[in-house]
């Protein structure tokens, strides 16, 4: 099999194209002729070596793919050969509340990810794909869709009738976009320039406030919800994006604390969360179960991911830095030729 592999380092220096010996599966294991690989803002944060101690190489990169089974170990009993599938961000969280080493299980670091030609992976570790998706949207799903999903479930379902505020246009922001609508939610979505505004109107988005034009965002998020603010904000933009957050989320409102494109270390004024009953929830992916709760979604629904690009796989170097530029709209991908 082929892999690409951060070798003895991390950054594009050490990201090399390497043979490697094909995957034998274990008793309860599949092999996986991978196809797809997608991108997420998590995978350059390994790139950059950034991503804790426990993430070291040798390691394949990325989380998200999709691929066919090839091969069955001999307890494997409801997976047959030829099954689409795609591997679920943590090997080891099936549903409920996560497991402690929960962060021990994740593909893409510290776990070898999908850039690879073969995968082996425990069959009660990955997921069936409706057939209405292309290689490439399923591979969006492992991690970008199951937090889309996660953050309008989590702490409790967002209801019908109700606002979210989403902040960009990244894999997760679109799959939250998608699935808002089809939940009868009511979208307002922020971005940085006219031409992705326009592509977020023909996806549906209720309001959308170019940032870039709209310095006081949070402002208008308030008028446009009348001066109440929103109920759910998906803060996925991180440390110079949460305080604004805070002043658009209305009494009892709810921030999905998700990602950090942005940085790190935030400061906030207190009273605003204190005095008005706001719930700051942390999204971690998700578990198996909620990955098999959004592909029924998406397969009820038709739902397909946006993919922005897909490059080959001698390329995928170019797709890591095509995503640094946050130019894109949507899901960066792969594709994995058979070896
Ligand atoms: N907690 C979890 O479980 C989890 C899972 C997946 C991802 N994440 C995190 O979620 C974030 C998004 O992930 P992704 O893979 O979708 O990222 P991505 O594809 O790189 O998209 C990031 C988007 O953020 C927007 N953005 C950048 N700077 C911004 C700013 N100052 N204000 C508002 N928006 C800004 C940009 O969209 P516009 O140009 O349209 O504004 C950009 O395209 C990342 O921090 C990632 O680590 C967390």
């Amino acid at each position: 099999m082929r892999a690409w592999c951060f070798t003895d380092g991390f950054g594009f220096e050490s990201l090399h194209l390497v043979d490697r010996p094909d995957p034998e599966p274990g008793p309860r294991d599949v092999v996986i002729a991978m196809r797809a690989a997608s991108l997420n803002f998590r995978d350059l944060v390994v790139l950059r070596g950034q991503h804790g101690r426990a993430v070291r190489p040798p390691l394949i990169p990325l989380s998200d793919g999709c691929g066919v089974v090839t091969a069955t170990g001999a307890e494997v009993g409801d997976l047959a050969v030829g099954t689409r599938v795609a591997p679920a961000f943590f090997r080891n969280w099936q549903g409920g509340a996560p497991p402690q080493d929960l962060e021990a299980g994740r593909l893409g670091g510290p776990l070898d990810g999908v850039l690879a030609t073969r995968v082996v992976a425990p069959a009660d570790a990955v997921v069936r794909i409706p057939d209405h998706l292309s290689d490439a949207e399923a591979a969006t799903l492992p991690c970008a869709g199951v937090t889309a999903w996660s953050a309008l479930s989590e702490p409790r379902p967002a209801r019908a009738g109700e606002t979210v505020l989403i902040l960009g246009t990244g894999g997760v922001a679109l799959m939250a976009l998608q699935l808002a609508r089809v939940s009868g939610l009511r979208t307002v979505v922020t971005t940085s320039s006219d031409a992705k505004a326009e592509r977020l109107r023909a996806l549906g988005a209720d309001i959308v406030i170019d940032r870039s034009a709209t310095p006081d965002w949070a402002r208008a998020v308030r008028e446009a919800t009348g001066g109440a603010g929103v109920d759910r904000v998906l803060e996925l933009a991180g440390a110079e994006t949460l305080p604004s957050s805070l002043k658009c989320v209305r009494t009892g409102g709810t921030i999905l604390l998700i990602g950090n494109v942005t940085g790190n270390e935030a400061t906030l004024f207190l009273p605003a969360i204190l005095t008005r009953r706001v719930t700051l929830q942390s999204v971690t992916v998700g578990s198996r179960q909620d990955f098999e709760a959004l592909v029924r979604a998406l397969d009820l629904h038709g739902i397909r991911p946006v993919v922005d690009r897909t490059l080959p796989f001698e390329d995928a170097p170019e797709a890591f830095r095509t995503l640094e530029t946050q130019a894109g709209f949507g899901n960066i991908c792969v594709e994995i030729p058979g070896d």
